[in-house]
């Protein structure tokens, strides 16, 4: 069994999220960075994981160009899902604006990794734009274990 975790990510949650999990992972895993790989071959993957954050309420451009260009490819294999972000009531409605149903239906789990602000990574922009939208000052790090031993689980990864 291959597994293969493509993620996307602005500052490094989703990254760090990644490289957890595939420690976890059972047989042969492969991390790759969406930007870089984006003509990453598939063909000798069993499982596809995916991964990205929010941003403004977008996932990455990189991610959602992927799943356009590999639609068909995607279909023969198994995959899974994750997200992180800091709205956790809303994250369900993220999966439904920002993954094609196709992605979607196909899935075997859709989790929510949580989230995390670092500061040291955010320009003077930014950091103004959290503190006014989320009242946010502080660096800070959620990781929901919980959900990917669900993940792992559901895939049967473990
Ligand atoms: C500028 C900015 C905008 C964000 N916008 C959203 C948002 O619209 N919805 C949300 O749920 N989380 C939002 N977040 C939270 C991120 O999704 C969260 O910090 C995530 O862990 C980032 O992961 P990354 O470091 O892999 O990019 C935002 C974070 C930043 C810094």
């Amino acid at each position: 069994m291959k597994t293969l975790i493509l993620y996307g990510s602005n500052h490094g949650f989703s990254e760090k999220c990644a490289y957890i999990l595939s420690e976890k992972i059972k047989g042969d895993c492969t991390v790759s960075n969406i930007k870089r790989k984006k003509d990453v071959t598939l063909d000798e993957y069993d499982m596809i994981i995916k991964g990205g954050s929010v941003h403004a309420g977008r996932i990455q451009k990189h991610l959602k160009e992927f799943f356009i260009e590999n639609e068909q490819k995607l279909k023969s294999k198994k995959t899974a899902l994750y997200l992180c972000c800091s709205d956790y009531q809303n994250v369900d409605k993220y999966y439904e604006s920002e993954f094609p149903k196709s992605i979607l239906d196909e899935a075997l789990v859709k989790a929510h990794f949580g989230h995390a602000y670092y500061m040291d990574k955010l320009n003077f922009i930014l950091k103004a734009i959290l503190k006014k939208v989320a009242d946010v000052e502080n660096s800070e790090e959620n990781i929901r274990y919980e959900q990917m031993d669900i993940l792992l689980k559901e895939a049967d990864l473990i």
